[in-house]
C-alpha cells in the first residue's frame, strides 16, 4: 500500500516576544505563578495575520523541500483562531507562493487541528488525490485573547509550522488515532462577546488529559506497528508543560527520547503547536532522521488526533 511521507518541514514566529515580565505590568500575576503552573517563559505575538504566519512557514517548508510551486497539488491549513475566513488562509498561502491549481482548504479542529490535517492530506495521497502537500498549522490566538483575564491571557501565543507531504512507496505517516468527546465539547471554547475569546475549564482539560490520552497516545504506536519505546522523539500539544510530563511519563518510552518542551518559549499556539515544536526540533538535529516520531495533540471539542511519523 502507498503512503506518504514528510520531506521537509518549516517554522515561522513573529520577532515580538512577550514575557512574563511584561505581564506582571498588565495583570495580577507572577513569573513564578506562571512557570510553576505552565512552565512557559514567553511567548511571540504577531501584528500580522494567519495568513501572513501561515506563508511565511510554508515557503520554508516548499524550500525544504526543493518543489517547484505547480507541484503542489494540496493546501490544508489548520487554524481556529483566523477571523478572515474567505479566501480560506490555504487559498492566501496559494497566491502569494504561486500555487496555481491546489485544491486549498482550512481546517478547525481546535489544537488537534494539525495532526487532523496531515492526517486527512494523507489519506488523499494515498487515494492518489495529490501528488505534493502542504500541510500547515497557524494561528494568531493574540487575536482571540482577552487581554484583561489572568487565567487565559498568560497562556497563549502566535505562529505557525508547515510540512510538505509527499507520496512515497513506503507509509512514513502512520495510522491516525483520532476522536472527540462531545459531552465535554464546553471546556475549551471561542466565546463570542465583543469579539471571540479563548476560554476553558483549565483544571478539567488537565485531568482528561493526562489521564485519558496517554492511552490513546500509546494506540497510535500500536497502529504504526512499534513500541513506546522504539519512539526517537514524542511531540505532544504544547498547552502546558506540566501536561507534556505527565503525558509522556505516563508512556513507556526510553532514557534518550527527544520530548517536545517549545511551550516554555512559545506558549500555547493551539494548532500550530506540533508543527512548531517539530519543526523547531528537526532544525536543531534533535530527531534522528529516518526514526519514528510520535505527534499528538488535543484540545477544543474536546478532541485528539494523533499519529506516528517517520522524522525527515
Ligand atoms: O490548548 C487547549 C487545551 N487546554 C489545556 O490543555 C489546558 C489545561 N489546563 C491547564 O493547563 C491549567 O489548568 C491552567 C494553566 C490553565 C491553569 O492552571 P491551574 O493550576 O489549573 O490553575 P487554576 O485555574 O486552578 O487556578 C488556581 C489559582 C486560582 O486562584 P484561587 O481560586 O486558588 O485563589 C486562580 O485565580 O490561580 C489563580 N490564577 C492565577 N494566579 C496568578 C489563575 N491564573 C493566574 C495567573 N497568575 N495568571
Amino acid at each position: 500500500m502507498p503512503g506518504s511521507r514528510i520531506t521537509a518541514l518549516g517554522h515561522h514566529q513573529p520577532a515580538r516576544v512577550l514575557t512574563n515580565a511584561d505581564l506582571e505590568d498588565m495583570v495580577d500575576t507572577t513569573d513564578e505563578w506562571i512557570r510553576r503552573r505552565t512552565g512557559i517563559a514567553a511567548r511571540h505575538l504577531a501584528d500580522g495575520s494567519v495568513a501572513d504566519l501561515a506563508t511565511e512557514a510554508a515557503a520554508k517548508a516548499l524550500a525544504g523541500a526543493g518543489l517547484e510551486p505547480g507541484e503542489i497539488g494540496m493546501i490544508v491549513v489548520a487554524t481556529c483562531s483566523a477571523i478572515d475566513r474567505c479566501p480560506s488562509i490555504a487559498a492566501q498561502v496559494a497566491g502569494r507562493l504561486g500555487i496555481p491549481a491546489a485544491v486549498c482548504f482550512d481546517l478547525n479542529n481546535g489544537c488537534a487541528g494539525f495532526c487532523t490535517a496531515l492526517a486527512t492530506a494523507d489519506h488523499a495521497v494515498q487515494a492518489g488525490a495529490a501528488r505534493h502537500a502542504l500541510v500547515v498549522g497557524a494561528e494568531k490566538m493574540s487575536d482571540v485573547t482577552d487581554w484583561t483575564d489572568r487565567g487565559t491571557c498568560v497562556l497563549l501565543g502566535d505562529g505557525a509550522g508547515a510540512a510538505v507531504l509527499s507520496a512515497s512507496g513506503t507509509a512514513a505517516v502512520g495510522p491516525v488515532v483520532w476522536g472527540s468527546d462531545p459531552t465535554r465539547r464546553h471546556l475549551v471554547r471561542l466565546v463570542d462577546e465583543w469579539r471571540p475569546a479563548f476560554a476553558q475549564d483549565g483544571q478539567s482539560v488537565f485531568r482528561w488529559a493526562v489521564q485519558e490520552l496517554p492511552a490513546v497516545a500509546a494506540e497510535a504506536c500500536a497502529r504504526a506497528g512499534i513500541a513506546t519505546t522504539d519512539l526517537a522523539g514524542v511531540v505532544t500539544h504544547q498547552a502546558n508543560l506540566r501536561i507534556v510530563e505527565a503525558l509522556t511519563d505516563r508512556l513507556d518510552l526510553r532514557a534518550d527520547v527527544a520530548i517536545g518542551r517549545d511551550v516554555v518559549d512559545s506558549g500555547n499556539t493551539s494548532a500550530a503547536s506540533v508543527p512548531l515544536a517539530l519543526s523547531k526540533m528537526v532544525a536543531r538535529g534533535e530527531l534522528p532522521p529516518g526514526e519514528p516520531v510520535l505527534l499528538f495533540a488535543f484540545g477544543g471539542g474536546l478532541s485528539w488526533a494523533g499519529q506516528v511519523v517517520t522524522c525527515p
